[in-house]
């Protein structure tokens, strides 16, 4: 189901922390099925010692105003004091490759670029830098698939070396911070995004 580009603004994709136990589980299935069925990294689950602190991010499909179906998941974590990690990065098959979609909270009023706009994935890693940088960030990291080296990079992304993980060759690479101002989870009430916040670890 698409519904993108509508002009009632009640179709959208909104990118932001589980909101409920059905979302979180969401979270961890598209994980599984991406990293273990499809391509085969994990066997039977992919959750580590780092879900244990780490924040989860969804993109969530909405139509006529309502939350539909999670479509994408990354998750970010504090490895070292300001120094954080971005991974599990994945969207849904039927949504890849998707663009020009209306992410109404995305920016908080900024707009730094239509470049996150272009697709899912660029969404979600705009969301996962932006708030580490909002919770207090001087470098972010993480390990990127060589076929997504290309995707990064038009992200204000660089490489710093390759390296070889789950069998598979991986590049550590960075983000420009200057391309992700600091921006806090937009709930519609300001106190809730904190809550949600302060209710790490997540853990289904
Ligand atoms: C990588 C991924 C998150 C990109 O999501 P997306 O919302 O489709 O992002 P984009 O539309 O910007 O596409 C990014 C790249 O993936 C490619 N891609 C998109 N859909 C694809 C598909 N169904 N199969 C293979 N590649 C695809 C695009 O061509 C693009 O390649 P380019 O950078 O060389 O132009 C998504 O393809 C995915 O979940 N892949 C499996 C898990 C994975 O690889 N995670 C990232 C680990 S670093």
């Amino acid at each position: 189901m698409i519904y993108f580009n509508s002009n009632t603004r009640l179709n959208f994709v909104d990118i932001n922390l589980p909101n409920d136990q059905a979302q979180l589980q969401a979270y961890y299935k598209i994980r599984r099925s991406i990293f273990c069925e499809e391509q085969e990294l994990f066997q039977e689950s992919d959750f580590d010692d780092h879900d244990h602190a780490a924040i989860p991010i969804i993109a969530i499909n909405h139509y006529l105003g309502s939350p539909d179906e999670v479509v994408g998941v990354v998750r970010i974590y504090e490895e070292n004091k300001r120094e954080w990690f971005g991974g599990r990065l994945g969207v849904v098959n039927g949504y890849r490759s998707f663009s020009n979609f209306i992410c109404p909270h995305l920016f908080k009023g900024l707009e730094p670029t239509a470049l996150y706009h272009k697709s899912i994935a660029a969404g979600l890693i705009y969301r996962a830098v932006s708030l580490a940088n909002y919770l207090g960030c001087d470098k972010f990291s993480a390990h990127v698939q060589e076929q997504n080296v290309k995707l990064f990079e038009r992200l204000h992304w660089k490489v710093i070396e390759g390296i070889s993980l789950y069998g598979v060759q991986h590049y550590l690479m960075e983000a420009d911070l200057e391309a992700y101002p600091a921006t806090a989870i937009y709930t519609a009430d300001p106190l809730k995004s904190e809550q949600a916040l302060a209710q790490l670890p997540y853990v289904a």
